[in-house]
């Protein structure tokens, strides 16, 4: 195999999800793969299966990548993306056989909750990323945690407590777990399956997407903040000749503590340029600063 297998935000509207996974027999997300041993070790043993190993940092995304390509496999595709992204905005319905997160960051700070995978935006994601019957499997050393998700899930219609997978049946552990293992420290396993009579959304309710607003750009404040729900937002890039590309920013749809926003097309008078593709964007709202997203350098059309 040529090349790493790995993909970036950037390239998620070209992905191509039904041909890419035509021949799997089940598919699985790998969510927060970390270097990538795990999905890779399974991949190797079940050719049948494709793997979504995601992982939002991009030194550790390439070094998942060649990990997949020196195991010569072809069933896996590592995605420098943050997850959140990813089931929002990329893959499709009921689409997973199963997720897996292993040892995730606990995020154990109060202003960094949002970030945590038991955030309920979170798991509507989730679920609406899994058909039914699929599953979900946690492993962490994080006691709290495992049990913030049994508690979060044992809420919702969408799931219920799964068949325990006997890990060490699997006979593949993670980076993480073996770190721990080693330490004499035992990790907690869980395990959910996504019911088959839920009614669960395929994108979460709490987002409604909206037209973008006809604003004059020449009023709109640059984007170096964050705005309440209903604000206007603009980006400038600049391009490798130093011109200003503006981007107009849709209003604030969701707010929690992260807005979900909405990149539209839009006309900006600064060189005359058109932007047309459309993402979203996850602003921090408690750093107080702006994540663009990788897929947020605008293709421009003259
Ligand atoms: C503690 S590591 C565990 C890695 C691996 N699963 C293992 O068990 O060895 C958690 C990983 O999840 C990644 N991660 C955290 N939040 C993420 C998100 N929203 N999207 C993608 N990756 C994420 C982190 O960058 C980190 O590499």
């Amino acid at each position: 195999m040529s090349g790493l297998p790995l993909r970036g935000a950037r390239d998620l509207p070209h992905i191509d999800f039904d041909d890419l996974t035509r021949d799997a027999r089940t598919i699985h997300l790998d969510l927060g793969t970390g270097l990538g041993h795990f999905a890779v070790e399974m991949a190797v043993r079940d050719p049948e299966a494709y793997w979504i190993a995601v992982e939002h940092e991009g030194a550790v995304a390439r070094r998942a990548a060649r990990r997949a390509r020196n195991a010569g496999v072809a069933n896996v595709m590592v995605l420098c993306v943050d997850a959140r992204q990813l089931l929002y905005e990329w893959l499709p319905a009921q689409c997973l056989d199963h997720i897996w997160i292993n040892f995730p960051d606990p995020w154990p700070k109060d202003r960094h909750a949002d970030r945590r995978h038991t955030h309920p935006w979170m798991l509507q994601l989730l679920a609406s990323a899994l058909h039914p019957g699929g599953g979900l499997h946690l492993a962490t050393d994080v006691a709290e945690y495992a049990e913030a998700f049994a508690v979060a899930l044992a809420a919702l219609p969408e799931w219920k407590t799964g068949h325990d997978l006997e890990r060490a049946e699997l006979g593949v552990t993670t980076k993480y777990e073996r770190k721990w293992l080693a330490q004499g420290r035992h990790p907690h396993y869980a395990d959910w399956t996504r019911t088959q009579d839920s009614a669960a959304s395929p994108w979460p309710t709490s987002i409604e997407r909206q037209d973008a607003p006809s604003l004059d750009p020449a009023t709109l404040p640059l984007a170096t903040g964050v705005r309440r729900r209903g604000e206007h937002l603009l980006k400038l890039f600049p391009d490798r000749d130093g011109r200003q590309h503006g981007v107009l920013i849709d209003r604030v749809l969701g707010y929690d503590q992260h807005c979900v926003i909405d990149i539209t097309t839009g006309r900006i008078d600064l060189g005359g340029v058109w932007t047309t593709w459309k993402c979203e964007l996850f602003v921090d709202a408690q750093a107080e600063r702006n994540q663009i997203s990788a897929n947020s350098a605008p293709s421009v059309s003259r």
